[in-house]
């Protein structure tokens, strides 16, 4: 395992120590996470833990599923207790950049209707100033997707249509959108940025999640930082 991957695991397990019998748990998305659904899992199949988790997309769906951990929805529970995710870059006052996993609307929808938000990362995600060689991820509707990249370059940004790997043209988001990934070079205002972005007729959902953080676990080669929202 490189350091990376020990590191990603050592904060997904201190974030599962947030766990608590009973808790309705929102799944994120990502590598990072998964370390954590894995150990949700064995609590529940090994210790009897009782919990229902809601994930945010086919691939930890179908984790939790073969980890054991019975699912329940948003209609059936629309207040979480516990939301653990992962993140592309985490500033100092814990605002994020996500969605290079594609799955950023349904991640945004979970940790809004959380009690308390959990991201999970390995140290090299923390950053000064988001944006900073990382795109913003933004979900839009296909049908819109021109003229929302149109939109976006006034705003200085340099959208890309993300394309799939293993399958040609754009790839489509577990929500049946396109995602563009916007270059900004550094983001100075990530909340005015997001809602900015989030005015253009067309975009479903942005790759900012600002003030939204609890707290962030951020592995490094030995240990993991804990990191509190002010
Ligand atoms: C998916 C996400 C992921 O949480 C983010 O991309 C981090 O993934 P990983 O833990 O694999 O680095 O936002 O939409």
């Amino acid at each position: 395992m490189d350091w990376r991957e020990g590191a990603k695991k050592r904060a997904a397990l201190e974030a599962v120590k947030h766990v608590q019998e009973g808790f309705i748990i929102g799944l994120g998305s990502g590598t990072t996470v998964a370390h954590a659904v894995q150990e949700i899992g064995e609590k529940v199949r090994l210790e009897g833990l009782r919990v229902l988790g809601i994930p945010t997309s086919h691939q930890i769906l179908k984790l939790a599923v073969n980890c054991g951990i019975p699912l329940t929805t948003l209609d059936e529970h629309p207040q979480l207790d516990l939301t653990i995710d992962g993140a592309d870059q985490v500033d100092g006052k814990l605002n994020l950049i996500k969605g290079m996993g594609g799955a950023l609307m349904r991640e945004k929808i979970v940790a809004s209707a959380t009690k308390q938000l959990v991201i999970v990362v390995d140290e090299t995600k923390l950053v000064e100033k988001l944006g900073v060689n990382q795109p913003v991820p933004v979900e839009v509707l296909p049908f819109a997707s021109s003229i929302v990249m149109t939109k976006i370059r006034e705003l200085k940004g340099k959208p890309v249509l993300r394309e799939g790997k293993n399958k040609v043209g754009p790839v489509m988001t577990d929500n049946g959108n396109f995602i563009l990934d916007v270059n900004f070079e550094a983001v100075d205002d990530p909340g005015e940025l997001d809602v900015k972005l989030r005015l253009i007729p067309g975009v479903l959902e942005t790759g900012l999640f600002v003030g939204m953080t609890d707290v962030v676990y951020a592995g490094g080669r030995t240990g993991v930082q804990k990191l509190l929202r002010e």
